[in-house]
Parts: C-alpha cells; structure tokens; sequence
C-alpha cells in the first residue's frame, strides 16, 4: 500500500515560495486512481515525491509502512525497479532500441537472462496487442504505439505500482481511450494504478478521481457503481 501523509513541497523560485503540493494526505488503494487538475496544480510534483523522485519538504511516502524518505538513493532506485513502472506523457521511449529490446531494456538491468528477456518482451508486447510490432523502431510506431510499447515496459518487472503522467497527452481520443483502457486492464488485475490526467472523461474509467487545486487534494471522487 502506498501511502502519502500531509505531503507538502515547495519550491523557490528566486524570491517567490512556490507550494506545489500542500497538506496532500492520501493512502492509494489497488485499482485506477486518476489524479486532475489544471496546469500547475502540482500533479508531476506529487508523482515525483510519491515514486520517490524527489523528497518532500514535509511529511512522508510511506510504501507499506516504510517511509521513503530513511532510505538511501540507491535503495529507493532499487525499491523503483522491483515496485514501481512508469510512463510519462513523451520521450518514453529508447530511439535507438525496436520495441522489443525497449520492453526487455529493464530485465536486463534486473539482470534476466537474454533468451528470458526476448520471451517476456514477446509476450507482453502481445498483451498489449503490438505483437507484430516487435522488430520496428520507435520512429516507425504510432504515438499510441508508443505508449503501449512504453506500457508493456513499465510491466516488465510485474511491479504492483503503476504511474502515468499525461500518458495521453500527445494521442487522439481514440489512441488515449485505449491507452487508459490498458491501464485500466492492469488495475483490474490488481495493481495500484495511479493516472494523472487532465482529461476528466478519460479520468471517469477510474474507480476515483482525486481533484487537485494548488497542490491541494480538493475532493475525491469515487466512481458510481455501475462505473466500478
Ligand atoms: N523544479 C521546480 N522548480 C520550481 N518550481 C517548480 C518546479 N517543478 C514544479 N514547479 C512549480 O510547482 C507547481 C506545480 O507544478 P507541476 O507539479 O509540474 O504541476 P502539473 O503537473 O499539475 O502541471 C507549478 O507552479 C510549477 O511552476
Ligand atoms: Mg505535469
């Protein structure tokens, strides 16, 4: 379970504090969470903090009841590579690497062997329905391509938590739709998947939507029932 209490970051920008994240208590349950909020509310800065990318100013991320914040560096780049995938709005991708050694690039840094990291790329290229893409560059894929390259990735490790920062910020509604519906595949098998977006009808798929305003958690939102 991940878990943020009273998360507060601000930043100086020459003379002016800037709070982008303030009081923000929340402890994530498995399944899709979709943060919104305008441009500037703090939505990257608290991904960053709760991936433990950055440290707060105040208050603590705790991953099951471990505070991020005691550990070294290295051992929260390490708690990254077992727990944690990402996907971000663009440059996912590895320009130089097809989609398959992009997807297997993270096995290799956990070590898995070469034949076992060409069968677990293949297979989750195909769940995410690019089988047939294996071979191709990034440059040769669609940006919706791309995003799913850069999902089946982020799963390589199995890691029970998922981030997404704008992941279909750059995609055509249709792109996007399958891109959250994706993610939403991953949380239904019961991974904590936390979405940030600014398209509240992509966020209605979530099981909640978190409001944000100036770095403050406004309201939560819990999905009706029908939706969930
Ligand atoms: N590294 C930084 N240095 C100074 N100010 C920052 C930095 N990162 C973000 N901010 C400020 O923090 C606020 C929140 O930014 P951000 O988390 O990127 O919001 P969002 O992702 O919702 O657009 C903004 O006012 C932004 O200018
Ligand atoms: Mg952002």
């Amino acid at each position: 379970m991940l878990e943020a209490l009273d998360l507060h970051k601000h930043y100086h920008q020459g003379e002016i504090d800037v709070v982008a994240v303030n009081h923000f208590t929340y402890a994530f349950p498995p399944g899709l969470t979709a943060i919104v909020g305008p441009s500037g509310s703090g939505k990257t800065t608290l991904l960053n903090l709760l991936a433990g990318f950055d440290v707060p100013s105040r208050g603590e991320v705790r991953l099951d009841g471990q505070p991020l914040s005691r550990l070294s560096e290295d051992a929260r780049a390490e708690l990254r590579l077992r727990y944690m995938g990402f996907v971000f709005q663009q440059w996912n991708l590895i320009p130089t690497l097809t989609a398959l050694e992009n997807v297997a690039f993270p096995l290799m840094l956990a070590g898995v062997t070469p034949k076992e990291r060409v069968n677990r790329a293949r297979h989750l290229l195909e769940t995410v329905g690019l089988g047939q893409r294996a071979a191709h560059l990034p440059s040769k894929l669609s940006g919706g391509e791309q995003q799913r390259v850069a999902i089946a990735r982020a799963l390589a490790l199995n890691p029970p938590i998922l981030f997404a920062d704008e992941p279909t910020g750059n995609l055509d509604s249709a792109s996007g739709a399958r891109v959250v519906d994706l993610l939403l595949h991953q949380a239904q098998e019961g991974r904590t998947v936390i979405l940030v977006t600014h398209d509240l009808e992509l966020a209605r798929k979530a099981a909640r939507i978190l409001h944000l305003r100036d770095g403050k958690l406004l309201r939560v939102e819990e999905a009706s029932l029908e939706r969930a």
